[in-house]
């Protein structure tokens, strides 16, 4: 049993996180609200806390963390809108990039585990799926405060996880809507909507990412990993089995090319992460899409 610090607690990994770690830790959970969005960990047995900490506050954070003493820090918070990130550079760069400054630094000076996401969204996409040592070159500035992120802890810090996934999807309380949670909505309300070919990656149910990032904690594992679901398809192969899953009609979906699109932040199109290190670490199993859908089915949250 370890003392185990979540930040971004109430974000779709956030409350995963709390979810599988609860089970066997005593957690502090901390985000921007006031409150826990689940009105309680599902699985907690024993010591559960939450507090609002914005991790830009250094002082706050190291009032809680030299008073709760984890072993082991795990950032899940994050400015995660990519488009939003191109228009609010400021707010990026502070919550991206010094945010992780404080915890990484606050984890050197008391000795902690961080345990830090970043994304897929580090490399230009020419060329994926990734994996762990090609060289990153992002497209937009949300990845581009990521890998300065990713720099920040292995330059100051030994005991630490860099976990990279990408497409997080799942069902979560008051959670901002993740690629599936749209297209589901979309379809039940028979709208026609138009998903982009050419933008390939391989989505990652937000669960088994937490189930993922337990099993690394539990094995002491240091450095970067990429942790991801197993299927690559496009967006548009994607929502295609979304549909099939929830039997919405599949006609309603119609494709369309990233440069139709005008997104804000440019998109790597042949993104996603290849999982062959992950597979050697771990006894979890990285789901498919199918297998990941039909968990999102047979799970109210
Ligand atoms: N979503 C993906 O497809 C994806 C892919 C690869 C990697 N990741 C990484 O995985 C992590 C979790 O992603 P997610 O999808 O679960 O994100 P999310 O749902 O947006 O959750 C992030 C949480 O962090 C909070 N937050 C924002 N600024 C903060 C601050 N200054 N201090 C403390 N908390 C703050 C957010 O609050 P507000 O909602 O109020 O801003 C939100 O609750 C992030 O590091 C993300 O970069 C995500």
């Amino acid at each position: 049993m370890k003392n185990v610090f979540i930040t971004g607690a109430n974000g779709l990994l956030g409350q995963k996180l709390v979810e599988v770690f609860s089970s066997e830790n005593r957690i502090l959970a901390s985000d921007l609200q006031p409150e826990f969005f689940p009105s309680q960990p599902k699985i907690s047995k024993g010591f559960f806390e939450y507090e609002k900490i914005d991790i830009l506050d250094k002082e706050k954070l190291e009032t809680f963390i030299s008073s709760f003493k984890p072993g082991v820090i795990i950032n899940s918070g994050a400015y995660t809108d990519v488009d939003g990130c191109e228009v609010e550079k400021d707010k990026a760069w502070k919550v991206n990039v010094e945010g992780v400054k404080n915890l990484a630094f606050l984890c050197k000076e008391f000795k902690i585990k961080l345990v830090h996401l970043s994304t897929d969204y580090i490399f230009d996409g020419k060329n994926g799926p990734y994996s762990e040592d090609e060289p990153p070159n992002p497209l937009g500035y949300y990845g581009l405060t990521k890998l300065e992120s990713e720099k920040i802890i292995k330059n100051n810090l030994t005991d630490y996880i860099i976990v990279r996934s990408n497409v997080l999807y799942g069902k979560g309380v008051k959670v901002k809507k993740n690629f599936v949670l749209w297209v589901i909505d979309k379809l039940k309300n028979n709208e026609n909507i138009k998903i982009v070919t050419d933008q390939l990656n391989n989505p990652t149910l937000a669960f088994n990412l937490a189930q993922a990032i337990s099993e690394l904690v539990e094995k002491n594992f240091v450095g970067t990993v990429n942790i991801a679901g197993s299927e690559y398809l496009s967006r548009y192969d994607f929502a295609k089995k979304i549909a099939l899953k929830f039997k919405f009609n599949k006609m309603k979906i119609s494709s369309i090319k990233t440069e139709e699109l005008k997104q804000k932040a440019p998109r790597p199109q042949k993104g996603g992460l290849k999982i062959d290190l992950a597979k050697k670490l771990l006894s979890t199993k990285l789901l498919n899409v199918d297998e990941g859908l039909e968990y999102m089915k047979n799970n109210p949250l």
